[in-house]
């Protein structure tokens, strides 16, 4: 997979994209990521992107041209056809059943913008897939895209150890994960639960299906409710 990503503060990358699972996945060529910097396509030698609103009002607007040409020279980089996706609180929320359907793509164009105000003409002209992470507002849309991009590249086959990992992630099948234990046998005066030690395969595996619906029962019934208007 590719990944483009199109910002106003690149440097905000590093880090997450260069640690653990991701560093992994870039050094084995299962994704790769390639960042813009939306400041190099401004047009006037104040490297501007912004200026003041139409109308009036606070804060500053980001300008279409600067993104628009930006998109224009990352969409030729590959002759892949992206998936253009615009992150911003306004979108449909993000979740595991979205991570599955961008994980299937060859490529995203993910651009992060400003929160303060997009000219609404990029959201028109551009027509890309909105998505949010959450209810609530960010500074920029950097945080939602590593987010996005986290959760998409571990599903791609062979960024996990072991592909089975991610199988039995919370939500991957509409539910809570199963608790999980390993050594020490006891640790202040919690113990293991026997059944993981008796080496009864069956047994464990109807004990994990249990604990993993009996916790989302508990903690987020909301995901069964979601599941029975489905069915
Ligand atoms: N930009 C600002 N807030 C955001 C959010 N909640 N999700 C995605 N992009 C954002």
């Amino acid at each position: 997979m590719r990944i483009d990503i199109l910002t106003l503060f690149p440097e905000m990358f590093e880090s997450p994209l260069s640690c653990s699972i991701l560093k992994r996945a870039r050094d084995a060529g299962i994704v790769e990521i390639v960042l813009a910097n939306i400041r190099d396509f401004a047009a006037d030698n104040y490297r501007n992107v912004d200026d003041k609103p139409y109308g009036g009002g606070p804060g500053m607007v980001m300008m279409p041209g600067p993104v628009f040409d930006c998109i224009d020279h990352v969409r030729k980089l590959s002759p892949e056809k992206p998936r253009l996706i615009l992150l911003t609180p306004q979108g449909r929320k993000f979740d595991q059943a979205k991570a599955l359907e961008l994980s299937r793509e060859s490529r995203l164009i993910l651009i992060a913008g400003k929160y303060e105000g997009f000219d609404e003409r990029i959201r028109i002209g551009l027509d890309a897939e909105q998505i949010s992470i959450g209810d609530y507002v960010l500074n920029g849309g950097e945080l939602a895209a590593m987010v996005l991009i986290d959760a998409v590249v571990r599903l791609l086959p062979g960024a996990l150890g072991d592909d089975d990992s991610a199988k039995d992630d919370s939500f991957s099948n509409g539910i809570l994960e199963y608790p999980q234990y390993t050594r020490p046998e006891t640790f202040r005066d919690m113990k293991v639960p026997d059944i993981l030690l008796s080496g009864d395969h069956a047994k464990i595996a109807q004990w994990r299906r249990d604990q993993a619906l009996e916790r989302t029962k508990k903690w987020r019934p909301d995901l069964l409710e979601d599941d029975e208007q489905k069915t």
